[in-house]
């Protein structure tokens, strides 16, 4: 069977500033220069399409700066959509429209456990057949658990003990079936036990490269793409035989975001075992 050509959601940063502080990243006095995060946004999408993906757009909306960061859109297995439910009142206008972009591309929407919060694939995601889940910070642990028995899937919890690393995206990426590239003081000693235990080949980051979001990478097929300031990951990755790209993306550092959160892919991330599975 052919691969299909990988497939990414991304929002264009027309409306992106600080506007508010809902993690340690941001400060309304530190805002990001628009013409320069417009063109960074570029140089991502271009490095993205560039590395052989398809890239479709999510509408931006007036007042919904983080509306960017789709990667927080939902999460997705096969064609199902698990949609957000935003721990902070300033994202939760999100919900809506993101709602309404899956239905209308024909995701099977499966709402967020009632009572939980969830921000989808900033906080969940697959390696191999498993779900890596982050909690605390922004997700609940009872809504992963709830989420992995609707899809049917088994749930690795991890506290996200390190405010900075709020998102698992942030602290996490997984590349293959059982490797993953991860910032071990983001973790509690039983998660980095757990990830030790379940991922066999993993790479930690060191805490320079992991304040320049290098975990926060994006990876289509063998290119691994990631904000500039990550020169040890990309002297790792090269060696295990992946393609490493950096692309300045400071401007949305300052929300507390990168390469990885700016995406969502739609068709599964590469690591997760479902997407090259056979599905039926
Ligand atoms: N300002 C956004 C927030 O705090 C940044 C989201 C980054 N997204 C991610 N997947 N890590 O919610």
């Amino acid at each position: 069977m052919a691969e299909a050509q990988p497939h990414i959601l991304m929002c264009p940063p027309v409306f992106y500033a600080i506007e508010y502080e809902i993690n340690p990243w941001m400060n309304r006095q530190r805002q990001a220069d628009h013409d320069l995060a417009v063109r960074q946004w570029n140089g991502l999408f271009a490095a993205l399409s560039d590395a052989g993906a398809k890239i479709s757009l999510l509408t931006p909306v007036r007042g919904l700066p983080d509306l960017v960061f789709t990667a927080n859109a939902g999460m997705i297995f096969r064609r199902t959509a698990v949609l957000s439910r935003f721990r902070f009142e300033q994202r939760q206008g999100e919900e809506a429209h993101d709602a309404r972009w899956f239905s209308d591309h024909g995701f099977e929407i499966v709402p967020p456990p009632p009572e939980t919060f969830f921000e989808g694939a900033g906080d969940a995601l697959f390696c191999g057949e498993d779900l890596f889940a982050g909690y605390r910070m922004r997700s609940d642990a009872r809504g992963h658990q709830e989420i992995g028995r609707r899809l049917g899937v088994r749930v690795i919890p991890l506290e996200l003990v390190d405010a900075y690393y709020y998102h698992l995206d942030t602290c996490f990426c997984p590349l293959a079936p059982g490797a993953a590239m991860y910032f071990p003081p983001a973790f509690d000693e039983y998660g980095r036990t757990a990830l030790r235990e379940l991922i066999p080949e993993l790479i930690p980051v060191e805490a320079e490269e992991a304040e320049a979001f290098a975990c926060n990478a994006v990876l289509v097929g063998r290119t691994v793409v990631t904000n500039t300031g990550c020169p040890r990951l990309h002297a790792a990755l090269a060696e295990r035989g992946y393609q490493p790209i950096e692309t300045p993306l400071s401007e949305f550092v300052k929300a507390g975001g990168s390469a990885k959160c700016l995406t969502l892919r739609l068709d599964g991330e590469e690591a997760a075992a479902w997407r090259t599975a056979d599905e039926d």
